[in-house]
C-alpha cells in the first residue's frame, strides 16, 4: 500500500506514522508513506497558499494552482498507476470499517489535506474522487485524519499487524462492540477477574464473552445491535439472551 498526502505540514504526518505498527510496516516494505508539502507549489514570490475568499466571509481559502501543480507533480511520479484522491473535510461522507476495507485493496492511495476555511473548489473538481470526514467535528486542518485513515486502512493490509495482533476477532466483527479484556493479577484492590475466565472452559468463555459484546453494544450503540440482529448475526441461544434482557428492561 503505497499513501501519497498533500499538505502544508509533512513533518507531522511522517512523525505520526514513524512510530510502533506502523513504523513497523513501513520498515517491512508493507506500507509507505510519501508526504508531500504543497507550498512547495505555489508560484507565489511569498509562497503564499492562501488568499481571502470571494463573496467576502472570515478565513482564508487555500488556492487551486498550488493544489493543483502539487497533484500533477504526484500524477507524474506515479506513472500512471490508478488511484483515487481523498479529500479531508467534515462535508464528505463519515469514514468507516467498512470503508476502510475497501480502501486497503488499494495500491496506491492519494489525501488531500484542508487547512484554514477550506480548498478551492476548483482545485476539488478537478483532482478529487472521494470526501471523506472522520466525524461530526471540526478539526483545525486534514492531517489528524488523514493519519486515523491511514492507521485504519494500514492494519488491514495483509502482513502489517502479527498474529497475536491479528484483527480477526475485534470491534465490529458482526456489529459488535468488543468485550471486557483481563490481565494479572487476578485480584486488582480489591476487583476480581470474572470467574469464567479463569474456569479453562473455552465454550463458557466464548458464550459469556459475545454475551458481554452484546450487552455493551446494547448499552452504548443500540443501532449496531439492530443492525446485527436484522443481519440475523446472532444465535438462536445469543437471541434469547437479549430478549431476556429486553424484559429485564421493562421491569426496572
Ligand atoms: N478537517 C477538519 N475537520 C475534519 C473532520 N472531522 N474530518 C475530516 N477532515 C476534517
Amino acid at each position: 500500500m503505497n499513501f501519497h498526502v498533500m499538505t502544508l505540514f509533512p513533518e507531522m504526518i511522517e512523525q505520526g506514522m514513524a512510530t510502533s505498527i506502523l513504523g513497523r510496516a513501513m520498515e517491512k516494505g508493507l506500507i509507505s508513506l510519501n508526504a508531500v508539502n504543497i507550498r512547495d507549489y505555489t508560484l507565489d514570490k511569498h509562497r503564499r497558499v492562501d488568499d481571502y475568499p470571494y463573496g467576502g466571509g472570515a478565513g482564508m481559502v487555500m488556492s487551486a494552482d498550488p493544489v493543483v501543480r502539487c497533484y500533477r507533480a504526484l500524477q507524474e511520479k506515479m506513472q500512471g498507476a490508478k488511484h483515487r484522491v481523498i479529500y479531508l473535510t467534515p462535508q464528505g461522507a463519515t469514514f468507516t470499517q467498512t470503508m476502510a476495507e475497501e480502501l486497503a485493496r488499494e495500491e496506491e492511495l492519494v489525501f488531500l489535506c484542508g487547512h484554514y476555511e477550506g480548498i478551492d473548489e476548483r482545485a476539488l473538481e478537478m483532482i478529487v474522487t472521494d470526501q471523506v470526514s472522520i466525524g461530526d467535528y471540526v478539526l483545525t486542518g486534514g492531517e489528524l485524519p488523514v493519519m486515523v485513515m491511514m492507521d485504519a486502512i494500514s492494519r488491514l493490509v495483509p502482513g502489517v499487524l502479527n498474529n497475536q495482533e491479528s484483527s480477526e476477532f475485534e470491534t465490529f466483527h458482526d456489529h459488535l462492540l468488543e468485550y471486557p479484556q483481563y490481565t494479572r493479577p487476578e485480584v486488582y484492590e480489591g476487583r476480581r477477574v470474572p470467574e469464567v475466565l479463569l474456569s479453562g472452559h473455552h465454550a463458557r468463555i466464548e458464550e459469556w464473552r459475545r454475551q458481554q459484546s452484546i450487552l455493551r453494544t446494547k448499552r452504548v450503540r443500540p443501532e449496531l445491535l439492530e443492525k446485527a440482529i436484522e443481519e440475523k448475526l446472532l444465535s438462536k441461544k445469543e437471541m434469547k439472551f437479549y430478549r431476556e434482557l429486553l424484559e429485564e428492561n421493562e421491569k426496572e
